[in-house]
């Protein structure tokens, strides 16, 4: 595709609203899995092209459970993509992980149960290598350009994604610390590792909203709190967003996300219509 985006970008719809987002365009992209989440909005950033995507929609009417990930990736894909960051709200199950800070996570667990989490299957086997979900460069470049956000940045720590869509017990809360997870959400699954099927590198920037249930002395995660934190950070989000996109380098030199299908399909080839 002729300029194709540089970076495109999974977060809420609060972000479309990007003073600095010049010449925008709104996609309707049809793919085999049905429809993305919402129309993709392409726009110059700096000069360079990004795009766009809602992930609960226009108006927030997904529940993460029924977010069309396959889509959403295969849509950006299909415009090009070789690298997203995705901006979302997460809980923190770390006390030096504080409401406000922004976490670029390098481990995911997955407890979701319900959702398509593969572009495999009828009649085609792969097995990607998921160890490290996370591209390395990019969230090295995500981290750099939040540096001069004023927020506080964590690199590193594993991210929980859970069905939901309620909020966790304090059974669970506690399990999860116990288990060593650093922030809990709904969505990085199986969001990232769809991006990694389809070769394309990812990063998120994850905003810690509240101390999800397990903190004696903060109240229990509510949505006013979630919401209230993410409006507070849009322009850190959106500041941090358009730093990385100066940075980026036009063609995308990492060697190792563009590659993961190399030596992932077992079915042979001429069995593959
Ligand atoms: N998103 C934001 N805060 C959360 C929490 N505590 N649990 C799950 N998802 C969240």
């Amino acid at each position: 595709m002729e300029n194709k985006p540089v970076l495109a970008v999974i977060g809420g719809s609060g972000l479309y609203n990007f003073p600095a987002l010049k010449n925008t365009q709104s996609l309707e992209i049809e793919t085999p899995f049905g429809m993305p989440s919402s129309p993709i909005i392409t726009g110059d950033l700096s000069g360079r092209k990004v795009a766009f995507l809602a992930r609960h929609g226009i108006g927030h009417v997904y529940l993460p459970s029924e977010v069309n990930y396959r889509a959403n990736i295969y849509a950006l894909k299909s415009l090009g993509v070789n690298r997203i960051v995705s901006i979302s709200a997460c809980g923190s199950l770390r006390e030096d992980y504080s409401p406000g800070h922004i976490v670029i996570p390098s481990q995911l667990v997955d407890l979701t149960h319900k959702r398509e989490r593969s572009f495999f299957g009828n009649g085609i086997v792969a097995h990607i290598g998921s160890a490290d979900p996370y591209c390395e460069k990019l969230s090295n470049m995500a981290y750099t350009a939040l540096l001069d956000s004023g927020a506080t940045i964590h690199k590193g720590g594993t991210y929980i994604t859970i069905e939901g869509p309620r909020f966790s017990t304090k059974a669970e809360s506690n399990l999860y610390r116990e288990w060593g997870m650093s922030i809990i959400g709904m969505t990085a699954c199986p969001e990232a590792m769809l991006a990694r099927e389809a070769e394309i590198c990812y990063t998120t920037m994850a905003h810690v909203t509240d101390y999800d249930v397990w903190h004696v002395s903060e109240e229990p995660v509510t949505v006013e709190m979630v919401v209230r934190v993410l409006q507070k950070n849009t322009q850190i989000a959106q500041e941090s967003i358009q730093r990385m996109v100066e940075m980026l380098p036009e063609e995308n030199d990492c060697n190792i996300c563009p590659h993961l299908l190399n030596n992932a399909i077992m079915t042979q080839p001429d069995k593959i219509s």
